[in-house]
């Protein structure tokens, strides 16, 4: 038996032998969308960050069988939300990317805190984007980018 999820607006089939793994690994190693990333794997980084809805989860930190029915968005799918693309464009803008490595995480955790608040001041886009770390410490062009999207961006 199989079962289907919904990612970036498109059921999968996924084997049920799958179902107890987490959703990260479901993502990149048998639907084949890489851009989620693995950092820790014990919900501490914020690299495997997905949206369920509009809300953000650690993929890592659930199994597929949690998502069944649930909509889930991925990095791959963002720029078919206009939020996720304004962030998007924001971060071209503000020349965030560093490495680039936690960056997907970084705009799914965006996207979560403008849908939630339109309008943050830094202590809530601090607190909006804490879970999310960065090696690198992109966080001040983080910040900026964010302030930028939140104000209609220049896209
Ligand atoms: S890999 Fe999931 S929180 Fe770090
Ligand atoms: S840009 Fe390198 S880890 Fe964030």
């Amino acid at each position: 038996m199989s079962y289907s999820l919904t990612v970036n607006g498109k059921q999968v089939t996924v084997d049920a032998g799958a179902i107890d793994m987490p959703l990260l690994w479901v993502l990149r190693d048998v639907i084949g969308l890489t851009g989620t990333k693995f950092g820790c794997g014990a919900g501490l980084c914020g690299a495997c960050s997905v949206l369920m809805g509009g809300e953000r989860f650690f993929s890592c930190q659930a199994p597929a069988r949690a998502f069944i029915g649930q909509p889930v968005t991925t990095i791959e799918g963002l720029r078919d939300d206009p939020l996720g693309k304004r962030l998007q464009d924001a971060w071209v803008e503000a020349d965030v990317v560093q490495c680039g490595y936690c960056q997907p995480g970084q705009l799914i955790a965006a996207t979560a805190l403008l849908k939630a608040n339109p309008a943050p001041d830094d202590a809530a886009i601090e607190a909006g984007m804490s879970g999310n770390l960065c090696r690198c410490g992109t966080y001040p062009r983080i910040r900026k980018a964010v302030k930028l999207a939140a104000a209609g961006g220049k896209a």
